[in-house]
Parts: C-alpha cells; sequence; structure tokens
C-alpha cells in the first residue's frame, strides 16, 4: 500500500540553486525560502557550508541563514562537509545538518577532494559533535545508481557506504541518484538491499534527479517499499556543478501533483508553490522545466 501523508525535503535553494552560473542576490533567496515555507512545505534546505570558492553561489551563507530566523514551524537544514562547515552553521543557530559522501571514488575525489574513506573520516567528528548538540543529521549518498565516470554502481558498494554512515550516527539517509539514470526496478533492489543491512526504510528518504525522466517512477516505486520522505526541488531547479549531466531535481510540483493524486497529504498549496517557481523562474530569465509548472501556469 502507499502512505497516507509524505514529508518533502525541499532542496531548490541548495540543490537548485548551487548550480546556476549567475549569482542570485541574497534577498532574492531569502525570499524564495520565505515563499516556499509560505507554500506549506515544512523542510527548505537553505543552502550550505562549504568551501565558497567550490559552490560560489552559496558563498553567502553567513548573510543568507539569519534572514530565515524568523520562519516558524518549518526545519532549515544546510550542508556541512566537515567541521569547519560545522562550526559556521553552529555559530549561526542550525538545528539540522546534512554530511554527503558517495558511493563513488571518482565522485568523492571530484566533489570532496577525499577518497570514500577519507571523506567517512572527515564526516565522523561532524556527525559526532552534531549528535552532542542534539542536532539532527542527514546523511546523503550519492551516486546510488549510476556515476558519469564509473557507469553502473553495484548496490553492494552503496549498501557498504549507507551502512556506514548509519554507523556515524545519522538520523536518516537520502539516496542520491545524482545523475537520474535510475529505474523503479534499480530503486526497489536497493531498497530491499538496504533493508538486509539492516538499514530500515523509514530511516531511508529519495533523491531523484529527473535527466531521464524517471523521477516520478522511480518515487512511485520507492513509496510501495514503504519511503515517506521525498526530496524534491521547486520548478525543478539544479544540478550538481561537480557531477556531469546531472540535470535538476524532480520538480516538487510534479511530486505534489501525482501524490494529491493518489490521495496523499503533503501539506503543500499547489498554486502558492506553482507561483513560487514562475516569480522564481522570471528572476533566473528562463521558464521552469517543471511540466506541472507549465500547465497550472499556462506558459
Ligand atoms: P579541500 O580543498 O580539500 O579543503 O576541500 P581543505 O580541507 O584542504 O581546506 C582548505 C581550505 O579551505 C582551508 O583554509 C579551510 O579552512 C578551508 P586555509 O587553512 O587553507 O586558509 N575550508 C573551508 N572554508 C569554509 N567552509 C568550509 C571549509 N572547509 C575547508 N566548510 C571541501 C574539501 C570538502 C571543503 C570541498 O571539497 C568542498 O567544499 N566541497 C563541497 C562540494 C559541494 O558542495 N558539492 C555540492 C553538494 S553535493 C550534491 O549536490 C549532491 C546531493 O544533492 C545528493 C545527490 O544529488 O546525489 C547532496
Ligand atoms: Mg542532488
Amino acid at each position: 500500500g502507499l502512505p497516507p501523508r509524505v514529508r518533502i525535503h525541499e532542496v531548490g535553494p541548495r540543490d537548485g540553486l548551487q548550480n546556476e552560473q549567475q549569482v542570485v542576490p541574497t534577498e532574492v533567496k531569502a525570499e524564495f525560502v520565505h515563499r516556499l515555507a509560505g507554500s506549506g512545505l515544512t523542510t527548505v534546505e537553505a543552502t550550505s557550508f562549504v568551501h565558497p570558492k567550490w559552490v560560489p553561489q552559496l558563498a553567502d551563507a553567513e548573510d543568507l541563514f539569519p534572514r530565515l530566523a524568523d520562519i516558524e514551524g518549518v526545519v532549515l537544514p544546510v550542508l556541512v562537509p566537515n567541521e569547519r562547515g560545522l562550526d559556521r552553521a553552529l555559530t549561526l543557530g542550525a538545528r539540522r545538518i546534512a554530511v554527503f559522501a558517495s558511493a563513488t571514488e571518482t565522485f568523492a575525489a571530484r566533489n570532496l577532494n577525499r577518497t570514500v574513506e577519507e571523506s567517512l573520516a572527515m564526516f565522523e567528528p561532524v556527525v559526532a559533535r552534531a549528535k552532542d548538540d542534539e542536532v539532527h543529521v542527514r546523511g546523503y549518498l550519492s551516486m546510488c545508481f549510476g556515476d558519469p565516470w564509473e557507469g553502473a554502481v553495484p548496490i553492494r558498494q552503496v549498501v557498504r557506504v549507507a551502512r556506514r554512515l548509519m554507523d556515524l550516527g545519522c538520523d536518516e539517509l537520502s539516496l542520491g541518484d545524482t545523475i537520474g539514470v535510475a529505474t523503479p526496478g534499480h530503486v526497489r533492489a536497493l531498497l530491499a538491499g538496504l533493508n538486509e543491512e539492516g538499514v530500515p526504510t523509514d530511516a531511508v528518504g529519495v533523491h531523484f534527479h529527473d535527466t531521464y525522466g524517471q523521477a516520478l517512477a522511480n518515487t512511485l516505486a520507492a513509496l510501495q517499499h514503504g519511503v515517506t520522505t521525498v526530496d524534491a526541488s521547486a520548478g525543478g531547479l539544479g544540478g550538481c556543478p561537480y557531477a556531469k549531466s546531472a540535470t535538476g531535481n524532480l520538480a516538487t510540483e510534479d511530486l505534489v501533483w501525482m501524490l494529491h493524486g493518489l490521495g496523499i497529504e503533503t501539506g503543500v498549496d499547489l498554486g502558492r508553490l506553482t507561483a513560487t517557481s514562475v516569480w522564481m523562474a522570471e528572476r533566473l530569465g528562463r521558464p521552469s522545466p517543471s511540466r506541472t509548472v507549465r500547465a497550472l501556469a499556462g506558459t
């Protein structure tokens, strides 16, 4: 059966914007997050405390995060790769962080300048210190299905790193299909493989990019397996600057359209969300790639 309710983990301000070439003004980002919160989303990933040279678009994290302090009833996770990033986030009062690992060596090297093992060692004190402070920790795992340099990624290789992230103390995992190559059968097989290693489905969220148009089908397969946390990006913005051929995330509007059609609650007002993506598309100077945004906005 399907769950009665799904928690949408909105990644537009982070995953959505991190790949934009033109720097988006901080006040526009702040308004974006406020509008997303106002549309009923309860988790909005706000920014990243990574090295500013690695992701120049999010170099304004110190300026942006305090502008979100008035948002109530919405959690605002931030990406943190290392202790330097954790210090920056904790200083500003962040209560939810996400570390981000890779299932493949090539992407670990390109995205984190580390081997898989070295990146886990980098995360260890981050997760430990966060847990001491009762800060919630999400563990992203990238390249769970395929890698642009290494091709298909074996399930046992993904499960091994997932297990390590859980052992570090992550409260939840997010399975990243960074380049959007997953198909529903592969999703089912990975979730089953995780269960066999003692990673329960209720600790797992899914993070699909829509490169091959499979994101909704993959999401449905995950829901049928018992997943209730789904990542999406308003308007379908996004991509990873360090993963060649990564396009936008699953569009939040496309996800909400499907979930509401299935009678699954999200708490999201689709009209307000669509208006937000149309507004953001005007700021970015190009139409949203989301089919649902286009249909509802009549563009
Ligand atoms: P590095 O060059 O190895 O850094 O980068 P380092 O540890 O050698 O430190 C070098 C200098 O950087 C030091 O300064 C540090 O203080 C400074 P120095 O002492 O030389 O003056 N530094 C920092 N400054 C500010 N904030 C920090 C920080 N860390 C070090 N946090 C590093 C290693 C991890 C920092 C770098 O590789 C990095 O920032 N990577 C982030 C890449 C990224 O953000 N990628 C996108 C997010 S992942 C994604 O999109 C996938 C996802 O959506 C899921 C999916 O789709 O699969 C999550
Ligand atoms: Mg992503």
